[in-house]
């Protein structure tokens, strides 16, 4: 018989332990227990310097309703959440305990995409280990980042098996008087696959599995104060679903993307966060109090029906809960604040580029994820940009299903979506391209030269071809 203590959050991470009662199975409508990630689990450089060993490794979990194991950084899922200012040394060691090579990408950071810094090409093979050290920019934007491992053809794998983390950049965002007074907490959203799921959808969409997990956590409770503000920062660390977030009787206010903070607050009645996306919200939590679902509402990444593939998980009707936000006592209502940071406006691009995105037969490799009709190919140089120059990208979509678009190094505004202008200025560094769908981003490659890529964040697409090189010339 396997007793409800077993369904601790966190086995092998030391998380703080609940007791019996306040933890539920995962098909409960009930709220699992309050979020509060474990003291252990925050990492914060100190007079300057992050310096942590970070060991990739199989290892048990007791997260409701999964097959039990699953991969982690340090016995953790989501791995330790790394707290970072402007200016701080980051000296990581990873060790590699898996049965496939790994590496580690600092996904959204601004750092040299060489050396020992953000470079994906780096191979780290099983039992080998690999220290990575940069220096984030003194000017670096506040921000949720996001670390996990990158290298080409075991990151679908590696990802969906558990690995991630939430790194948090502090900074200006942080210090507006009316952000600081909120009550933060950091949602790490990860599907995993259910102990009876078999393999999941295939890998033809992108694998996703049915149990929601939040910080490790189904369906944890968030306990605030009736009138206070609420700020969710939110990270979709999966490997393919799209979440659809609504909060009952609540709107959300985003006041940062990916890259960091907006001009102005923008209301929403429901988020979409495609992978390796972020969202920096505000909630008003309603005076009178009481108990408010966040829910994940049913997308559909297929956008014509076809190709025998099989119907994703997403595709139902039903929304599921993510969490549960529960007041507890109140204080006098806090306003939202009326201005953030200004972002800049990036103008004059010297070129424009198209990226087809589709898939497609490959003679003697069969079905490929495919950008501007080429599979990646790690001998290639795809793209070859200068350093300091402004580009427009047209990312055209000619297939069936939506694809996130990833750059990594610079960041990316977009400009106009079929057209049709952006409401408002923004930093990603994902960018979704509905099937069917042109947007035309534009970003400027400053500071680093060097090689790095862009691709497909459904990670099985990447894994399976879409991906391209990029070469920024000094
Ligand atoms: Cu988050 Cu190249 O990836
Ligand atoms: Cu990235
Ligand atoms: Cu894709």
């Amino acid at each position: 018989m396997i007793s409800r203590r077993s369904f601790l959050a966190l086995a092998a991470g030391g998380a703080a332990a609940a007791s019996a009662g306040e933890l539920r199975h995962a098909w409960s409508a009930r709220p699992q227990r309050r979020i509060n990630p474990a003291a252990t689990s925050v990492v914060r450089s100190k007079a300057g310097l992050l310096k942590l060993d970070l060991v990739a490794q199989e290892m048990p979990i007791s997260i409701p309703g999964t097959s039990r194991r699953a991969l982690t950084y340090n016995g953790l899922l989501p791995g330790p959440q790394l707290e970072l200012e402007p200016g701080d040394l980051v000296q990581l060691e990873l060790h590699n305990r898996l049965k496939n090579p790994t590496n580690l990408h600092f996904h959204g950071l601004h750092i040299p995409p060489n050396g020992t810094a953000d470079n994906v090409f780096l191979r780290v093979t099983p039992g080998q280990k690999q220290s990575y050290s940069f220096t984030l920019p003194d000017n670096h934007p506040a921000g949720l980042f996001y670390y996990h491992p990158h290298h080409h053809g075991t990151v679908a794998d590696q990802v969906f098996g558990g690995l991630g983390g939430a790194l948090l950049v502090r900074g200006e965002l942080d210090r507006i008087p009316e952000v600081q007074a909120a009550q933060e907490e950091v949602l790490v959203l990860k599907d995993l696959l259910a102990a009876n799921e078999g393999s999941g959808s295939g890998v033809m969409l992108g694998r996703e599995g049915s149990i929601l997990s939040v910080n490790g956590q189904v369906n944890p409770e968030l306990q605030v104060a009736a009138g206070g503000l609420l700020r969710l920062r939110l990270l979709n660390a999966s490997n393919a679903r799209f979440w659809r977030l609504a909060l009952e009787g609540h709107t959300m206010h985003l006041i940062a993307t990916d890259g960091g903070a907006l001009e102005q607050p923008v209301p929403l009645q429901e988020l979409l966060l495609v992978p390796g996306e972020r969202a920096d919200v505000l909630v008003q939590v309603a005076p009178e109090g009481g108990r408010f679902r966040l829910n994940n509402l049913p997308y559909k990444r297929l956008g014509r029906p076809g190709m025998g593939m099989r119907r994703p998980v997403t595709d139902q009707h039903q929304a599921d809960i993510v969490a549960t936000v529960s007041t507890n006592g109140a204080v006098t209502p806090q306003p939202l604040p009326q201005r953030l940071l200004r972002v800049e406006e990036i103008s004059s691009p010297v070129r424009t580029r198209r990226f087809v995105m589709n898939h497609g037969m490959v003679p003697s490799m069969g079905m490929a994820f495919l950008i501007n009709g080429e599979r990646y190919s790690h001998a290639r140089i795809d793209t070859r940009v200068r350093l300091g120059e402004t580009e427009d990208w047209e990312l055209v979509n000619t297939g069936v299903m939506d694809h996130p678009f990833h750059l990594h190094v610079n960041p990316m505004q977009v400009i106009s979506r079929n057209g049709r202008p952006e409401p408002y200025r923004a930093w990603r560094d994902v960018v979704l391209v509905r099937s069917g769908e042109t947007v035309r981003v534009r970003t400027r490659f400053n500071d680093f030269a060097g090689k790095s890529v862009y691709h497909c964040h459904i990670f099985d697409h990447e894994d399976l071809g879409m991906m391209g090189n990029i070469l920024i010339e000094a």
